[in-house]
């Protein structure tokens, strides 16, 4: 997709396809006004008969037939004005792209909506049509075998200001909403992959690929190497599996290397079948999604070092199968984990906990500023959140409400629960030094506060992205599919993080 940016005027403009937006209750603004003068008044009916009225994500489609310089017209509603956000606008900007590219419209473009709302400089603006734009136009088709070439698709999009001073600032908010649509393109086909193609050696090998491009630094952890560090909870999940786990690492060394890095730690679970304590089967072909807090902080890695942020980053994934092979895992199990600490296996389904432990703890080597990780974790999340929100959970207030912000400028919500000491009780084993899984209550805590105990020595906060992870119902800028959660979000937290 190109995305251009340049001085001109909506009224002025030739081209083939010019989309417009305006708020409920003011559609007649001074551009449409002018517009609408050369339309002899289209719109002003259209208006008055309320066929368009300006709603959030309403669009109308007029063919000029002459009468102006573009061939058409997209009208589209903000809404109301007063209740404005950044997403809005992201969400609108994907609605006009689908509709162009339905109407098999190649290029495209728009003059920016009037809108002077708090925080938000042009750049922004810039950025979140960009972002909404390409991020709406994703498509997974790698196992079609026909192909469809012949698909119109819209190639470009010029943003019109009438502000020369703008240009510069747009076109900066333009180059890092592809940077970061790059890394979520990247990270929703991980996810979109099945299990067959996404095993923990292929995550290992993208990895190892990502960070050739972006100048990463690549490391992958085999067998030999996890038991010489005793990762328990890893080498113990993966064990009912054929497929060798991998853990991998990556590091971008963005800013002197004294400063204390950000660790980001993501569940790479390729595929989950609840190992012993099987999964029933309707549905289970969904948990070859199990790897999305992998697959995510990949993303997010590989944004910050393809903006270049002056940040230190390392994402840290392990990588299984859950599988109830012969050698697998049994529920009454111990593991010992890198920590130290052992670990009852009461359910081999509560994997990503185990996994996750060692690490966390392999993060202390960074002597890490904060740890941050993200995980498709509980069932329970679901329930709690439902499909709209992520869990958050952490031992740092603070680290908590800048991920909160990161996650509302992004237009990713999260929303936290509480890890009080009084849920520690139901982890304790009667034989181990923890069980890991809690009861019936309370579960997205117990996994939560499982993950706390090696979590210790930083700053902490764990994102529960199991609702979040994948969409049935497809949204304005996410198809139908893996979403590519978090990463938007943990981006721009490492953007205000120096
Ligand atoms: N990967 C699942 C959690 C999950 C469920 C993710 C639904 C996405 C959608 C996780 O490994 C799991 O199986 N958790 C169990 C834990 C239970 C056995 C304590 C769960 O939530 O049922
Ligand atoms: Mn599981
Ligand atoms: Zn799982």
């Amino acid at each position: 997709m190109n995305i251009k940016v340049i001085k001109g005027s909506p009224i002025k403009i030739k081209g083939v396809c010019l989309a417009l937006w305006c708020f409920e209750k003011d559609v007649l603004n001074p551009v449409i006004k002018q517009v609408d003068k050369q339309l002899t008044g289209i719109i002003r009916q259209l208006v008055k008969e309320k066929i368009f009225e300006g709603k959030l994500n309403q669009t109308t489609f007029i063919y000029s037939l002459g009468k102006l310089n573009v061939d058409k017209v997209i009208l589209i509603g903000l809404g109301k004005k007063k209740e404005m956000t950044l997403d809005k606008l992201r969400q609108t900007s994907a609605t006009i792209a689908k509709i162009a590219e339905g109407k098999g419209i190649k290029k495209l473009m728009t003059n920016l909506p009037d809108m002077k709302i708090k925080g938000m400089p042009a750049m922004d603006i810039g950025q979140t049509i960009a972002e909404g734009t390409i991020l709406s136009l994703y498509k997974f088709n790698k196992y079609k075998s026909e192909k469809n070439n012949n698909e119109k698709k819209l190639s470009e999009l010029t943003l019109l200001t009438e502000n020369e001073k703008n240009v510069k600032t747009l076109k900066s908010g333009v180059s890092i909403a592809l940077k970061i649509s790059k890394a979520v393109y990247f990270t929703r086909d991980l996810i979109n992959h099945p299990g067959n193609t996404a095993t923990p050696t292929y995550l290992a090998e993208q990895a190892k690929k990502i960070a050739k491009q972006c100048n990463i630094k690549c490391k992958i952890l085999n067998k030999p190497d996890m038991e010489k560090l005793g990762m328990g909870g890893l080498l113990g999940v993966s064990k009912g599996s054929h497929q060798p786990p991998k853990f991998i690492i990556l590091e971008y060394w963005g800013t002197k290397k004294n400063k204390a890095p950000i660790v980001l730690v993501g569940k790479g679970l390729t595929f989950d079948s609840g190992g012993i304590s099987l999964k029933p089967g309707q549905g289970m072909e969904e948990m070859k999604t199990d790897m999305s807090g992998g697959a995510g902080m990949i993303g997010a890695i590989m944004a910050a070092a393809s903006l270049k942020l002056p940040v230190n980053v390392v994402t840290l994934v392990p990588a299984s199968e859950n599988m109830p092979g012969g050698s697998a895992n049994k529920p009454g199990d111990v593991l010992k984990t890198m920590s130290g600490k052992t670990i009852e296996v009461l359910n081999t389904d509560a994997e990503g906990r185990l996994i996750l432990a060692d690490a966390l703890t392999y993060a202390e080597k960074y002597k890490p500023k904060s740890v941050l990780d993200m995980a498709t974790l509980t069932g329970a999340c679901v329930i709690a959140l439902g499909n709209h929100a992520t869990g958050i959970l952490g031992n740092d207030e603070k680290l908590i409400d800048d991920i909160k912000k990161a996650g509302e400028v992004a237009g990713e919500k999260v929303w936290q629960l509480p890890l009080w000491e009084e849920y520690d009780e139901l982890i304790k084993s009667d034989i181990a030094d923890l069980k890991n899984i809690g009861g019936r209550g309370a579960g997205t805590i117990t996994a939560a506060g499982l993950l706390k105990k090696f979590a210790s020595e930083y700053p902490w906060a764990h994102l529960d992205i199991a609702g979040t992870a994948w969409t049935e119902k497809p949204k304005p800028y996410v198809p139908k599919g893996a979403v590519g959660v978090g990463v938007r979000m943990i981006v721009q937290y490492l953007r205000t993080s120096f």
